[in-house]
This record gives structure tokens, C-alpha cells and sequence, in this order.
């Protein structure tokens, strides 16, 4: 039974975001064989109809309870939805945004002592990948640099920043290269992400050390994500 999770980085609204929960709600409601998380922005963090097989994550937060940081949020504003679900490490916050690897690491700590499921993003750049796979492995270790990983509420999730919003996922050799070598030293579930869609979900998710798929811009349609949760639900 593969995870199944929408980040819907900086799209849908709050009143777009309530729509799209409710009619996944819907369908989860009668189908509960997937594990389905959906990581709206901020904005959109609500108490939802809660329901086992569906978990409402937030896409970052500032490792605080409050405090002066401006532009962020803290876990008081994940609590008051009871929010137990975080998005750590994605490669947009590392490079777009520049969030070091100390500061995720931090994050990780604290929200590992508050108890969440933290989704914990790893992924090389172009020009590391194109060094071959000992390269990529070297740094994607790197993005492990004091992090848990015998957290039980982890789940890893294998992003090739190349593979990201580009409609080119990595291909099935470099997905289950990467997997198998990952998973020989994570028990964790581990996801894969970058440009999965309608067409390549099932081969990815049917692939060995491959727990389930974290989906951009191809979850944006609640009928599209939907889809892909039905078509990957035996595997
Ligand atoms: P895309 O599916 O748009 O490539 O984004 C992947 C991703 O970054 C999910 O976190």
C-alpha cells in the first residue's frame, strides 16, 4: 500500500484547498487502502475532517512554540489544527531559499521531540548527478548530517532537484539505483518525487524500495490525484 502526498507548494487557496480536501475526503472515505497526505500553504491549514488514511501536513515551520521571526510560523499554529505532519528539508527551502543543512537538521530535532511525522526531502543538483552514482550517494548523505534516522514517525522522500517541477522524472534506473542504495541503510518509508504524474505513477510506485510518491504540480487536480491514488492502491 503505497503513500500517496500532494505538496502544493504555493497554489490553491484557502477556499480552493477546503474544496479539494473535501471532495478527496469523499473518495477516501469509501477507499481507504491508500495512505494519502496533503500539504497545503499555510494559509490553508485548517482543522479538517479527520479520517485515518488522510493526514493534513504543513510544508515547513520555524523550530519554535512562538517567538519574533518574522514571516514564519510556529508550532502553536500547527496545534491550534492539530497539524502532526511537517514537510522538513525540501530542496526548494535549500536552495531556492537557502536553508542549510544545520538549520534543517534543528528543525528536524524539534519536531522530532514534539512527536511529528516528518517527511524529510533529500536530492541531488544536475551537475551532481551527472558525476555518477557514487557522487550522488556522497551527497545525499550529506543532507542526512544529523538527522535521526531511526525516528519512527520519519518517511524519506528522494527529490532529484532536477527531476523537480521540470515534467522530467528521474528515469526508473536512477530512481531504483538511488532507492536500493538508500534503503540499505533506512528501514523508513521511502518516497520518491519529481515530475510524477498519471502516466509514470504505478511503474515508480511498483518499484522495489519504492514506499509511494510525493507529487507537485501533478496533484494540483483533486480528480488527477485522485486517480493516482486509485491506480497505485493494489500495489
Ligand atoms: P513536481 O511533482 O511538480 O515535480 O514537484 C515535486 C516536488 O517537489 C514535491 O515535493
Amino acid at each position: 500500500m503505497p503513500i500517496i502526498a500532494a505538496n502544493f507548494k504555493t497554489n490553491h487557496t484557502r477556499k480552493s484547498s477546503a474544496k479539494y480536501i473535501s471532495l478527496l475526503s469523499q473518495y477516501l472515505r469509501t477507499n481507504s487502502t491508500a495512505r494519502v497526505y496533503v500539504f497545503p500553504s499555510y494559509t490553508a491549514l485548517d482543522e479538517y475532517e479527520h479520517l485515518a488514511n488522510l493526514h493534513i501536513g504543513a510544508q515547513n515551520a520555524y523550530p519554535t512554540q512562538t517567538g519574533s521571526i518574522t514571516g514564519e510560523i510556529g508550532a502553536v499554529h500547527l496545534e491550534e489544527f492539530n497539524i502532526k505532519t511537517i514537510l522538513i528539508g525540501h530542496s526548494e527551502r535549500r536552495h531556492v531559499l537557502g536553508e542549510k543543512q544545520e538549520h534543517i537538521a534543528q528543525k528536524f530535532e524539534y519536531f522530532k521531540n514534539l512527536g511529528y511525522k516528518i517527511i524529510y526531502c533529500i536530492g541531488e543538483p544536475l551537475e551532481v548527478k551527472e558525476q555518477g552514482l557514487e557522487a550522488t550517494l556522497d551527497y545525499l548523505n550529506t543532507q542526512f548530517e544529523n538527522i535521526d534516522l531511526n525516528y519512527e514517525h520519519l518517511i524519506v522522500a528522494y527529490e532529484p532537484v532536477w527531476a523537480i517541477g521540470t515534467g522530467k522524472s528521474a528515469t526508473i534506473e536512477d530512481i531504483q539505483a538511488v532507492h536500493d542504495a538508500i534503503k540499505q541503510t533506512i528501514k523508513q518509508p521511502l518516497l520518491y518525487g519529481g515530475s510524477v504524474n498519471l502516466g509514470n505513477i504505478e511503474k515508480i510506485c511498483a518499484l522495489n524500495n519504492v514506499d509511494g510518491a510525493l507529487i507537485g504540480s501533478a496533484s494540483l487536480e483533486v480528480e488527477d490525484f485522485i486517480k493516482m491514488i486509485e491506480n497505485t492502491k493494489e500495489l
